[in-house]
């Protein structure tokens, strides 16, 4: 009876491809950022539902008008639709911990928010506009900050959160990030896969595949560096099943995004206090999906080495470390940090 002035803290990171809560009882769930509504009577019939969310939207695609609204980590530009979809995905996560969405026993949600480290004043209202009526109080904080909080690296540390669709910085000086302390780059998963597409076009055009096929091809062989084995793979060509040995696009596709991470890591180092330089340079944290793929901690490293050298690790948990991050910040907030870190 008294759970009506119950608050659960959550924790949301919202991703152009995954999205994940964290929540204060115990709850922790990770979806895919789709959103589908039946496209047809035929279509409502057989899905039973009038939208679906994550997985299930995804394996029902054909019968969907299907919806990734987050593009670049942020919805997109002057789209209704993709607004109503980012708020089916809150909705969704929100249900997934037990919370339902109205009723008088219905526990305060106060929930933080990550997003792209630049996303802030370009979709801020939108994302509070999402968040209306799912949440009651609502902070937005940039997604590299999140995980940075979660792991309480917070003094002489550099976070990169590599996603689908953006790679995000930040370095840690032991206060709240400013401007100057963050970046994005558009450089992450989603242009690997558009990368490896491209690739395998032009190398081999009558080979049939989807960017469904591909993205399954790199979450499981994808590498920067010396290949340590060849990547084969089956695909129809004008229809015969032929193998294929795609290990130069893979390894191409991967290394795409090397030239800007690493600019961008150096860039932002050697903005930090001269006496912190070295402090921050050996403690580089990776995270996000596309921390996965392997040799990145070592080519980093190898970058690093044009400034002395430094030391990269990869993050424990990568899908629930935004989340995790943005629950301890919503737990640890007083009623004034709300208010100060809101944006
Ligand atoms: N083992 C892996 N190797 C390479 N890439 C991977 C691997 N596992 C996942 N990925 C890629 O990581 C990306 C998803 O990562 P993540 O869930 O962190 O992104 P997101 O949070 O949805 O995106 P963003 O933060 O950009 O909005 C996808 O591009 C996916 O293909
Ligand atoms: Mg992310």
């Amino acid at each position: 009876m008294e759970e009506s002035n119950e608050t659960l803290s959550v924790g949301i990171d919202l991703g152009t491809s995954r999205s994940s809560i964290s929540a204060s009882n115990g709850e922790r769930h990770v979806i895919d950022s789709y959103v589908g509504w039946p496209v047809d009577l035929v279509a409502r019939k057989l899905v039973k539902k009038s939208v679906l969310v994550g997985r299930d939207a995804l394996d029902n695609r054909s019968m969907l008008e299907l919806r990734r609204p987050l593009e670049r980590g942020v919805i997109k530009e002057g789209s209704e639709k993709d607004e109503e979809a980012v708020q089916e995905l809150l909705r969704h996560l929100i249900s997934l911990i037990g919370i339902k969405q109205k009723g008088k026993n219905r526990p305060k949600v106060r929930a933080v928010v990550g997003v792209p480290a630049e996303a802030f004043r370009v979709s801020k209202q939108r994302l509070r506009r999402a968040m209306d009526g799912i949440a009651d109080s609502v902070m937005l904080v940039s997604e590299p900050f999140a995980v940075a909080y979660g792991l309480e690296a917070l003094l002489h540390t550099l976070i990169i959160d590599i996603g689908a669709g953006t790679a995000d910085f930040c370095v840690m000086q032991g206060r709240y990030p400013t401007e100057q302390d963050q970046r994005t780059l558009p450089d992450a998963g989603d242009g690997i896969d558009e990368q490896l597409a491209k690739l395998l076009r032009e190398h081999h055009p009558d080979a049939q595949f989807s960017i469904h096929m591909l993205r399954e091809w790199k979450e499981k062989w994808s590498f920067v560096g010396e290949p340590s084995a060849r990547v084969l793979v089956t695909v129809p060509a004008k229809g015969k099943a032929t193998e294929l040995d795609i290990t130069n696009e893979m390894r191409a596709a991967c290394e795409s995004i090397l030239p800007p991470v690493c600019e961008t890591m150096i860039d932002l180092l050697t903005r930090v206090e001269p006496e912190f330089q070295e402090k921050v340079r050996n403690n580089v944290i990776i995270s996000g999906g596309s921390s996965l793929i392997a040799g990145l901690p070592d080519a980093l490293e190898k970058a690093l080495l044009e400034l002395g050298g430094g030391h990269v690790t990869v993050v424990k948990d990568p899908i629930f470390a935004g989340s995790d991050g943005g629950l301890a910040i919503a737990r640890d907030a007083t009623s004034s940090d709300w208010e100060k870190l809101s944006l």
